[in-house]
């Protein structure tokens, strides 16, 4: 694999004008965005799958993956209970395989009635200290009764983080609603596929808008399947992953 990027990043290092440790390329250590557990979603459909990506983020230097199902109320309609069952069942698979990697779960929570109704339970999986929530919304519209939700996450003591912002076609050419749902208290998780390419040329133009601004507070993968693997390393090839390095990115701290 070809990681001139990343190779330029260690050389910035290696010369003081980067504090950034440039072991691997996957500095930033955890990642909080990823659909591993078989069967519960639209991502990887066996063990055989889920520990071929694992590996992978590991030999880019991950060392925690909080792997995140999606739980809506039409598609997934994911329990915790059932989350944290197949959980345990990925992390024997990790031990037999001999990976050296934490795995813990949260969950990709789409902002709709099923949400509601397990919010008002107060059974979310949540992580990290600050009980940070992956939120995500529809693809046509946001919620409408959207800052309502932000704002009854933070009363709930949660610190919700919007799953890659820069995808939402309603938002995109919009930075001041974004500044808005910042300003609310919702952080942002990029997805760094965005990045590649992968959704198109507006979803990676808003994705560098993210970098400009210095408004990303995550970043995640978004892995579902092994293929793509390929996609995300290419990422360490491109110029735009040196941004990464300026924001102000929480993964670390996990
Ligand atoms: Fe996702």
């Amino acid at each position: 694999m070809s990681i001139g990027a990343w190779e330029w990043l260690k050389s910035k290092y290696s010369r003081g004008q980067s504090s950034v440790p440039p072991d691997h390329p996957c500095y930033w250590q955890t990642d909080i965005h990823s659909h591993l557990l078989p069967g519960l979603d639209d991502g990887v459909k066996t063990h055989e799958d889920s520990l071929m990506c694992i590996q992978q983020l590991v030999d880019w230097g991950i060392t925690k993956i909080i792997t995140t199902p999606h739980v809506s109320r039409d598609v997934f309609p994911n329990e915790a209970a059932t989350i944290l069952k197949q959980r345990d069942i990925l992390q024997d698979q990790i031990e037999q395989a001999n990976i050296s990697v934490q795995i813990d779960v949260a969950a990709e929570y789409m902002l709709d009635d099923f949400f509601l109704s397990i919010l008002a339970k107060g059974n979310l999986l949540s992580f990290g200290t600050e009980r940070y929530l992956l939120i995500e919304m529809g693809w046509a519209s946001p919620p409408r009764d959207l800052e309502q939700i932000i704002f009854q996450l933070l009363i709930d003591g949660y610190t919700p983080i919007l799953a890659h912002p820069e995808r939402y076609s309603y938002y995109l050419d919009n930075a001041e609603i974004l500044q808005r749902l910042r300003e609310l208290g919702c952080l942002f998780q990029l997805n760094w596929l965005s990045l590649t390419g992968q959704y198109g040329s507006r979803v990676s133009n808003q994705a560098q808008r993210l970098l400009k601004n210095n408004w990303v507070d995550f970043i995640g993968s978004d892995l579902h399947r092994p293929a793509d693997l390929q996609k995300l390393g290419q990422l360490f090839t491109m110029p735009i992953y040196n941004s990464i390095a300026n924001q102000p990115l929480r993964n670390s701290q996990l």
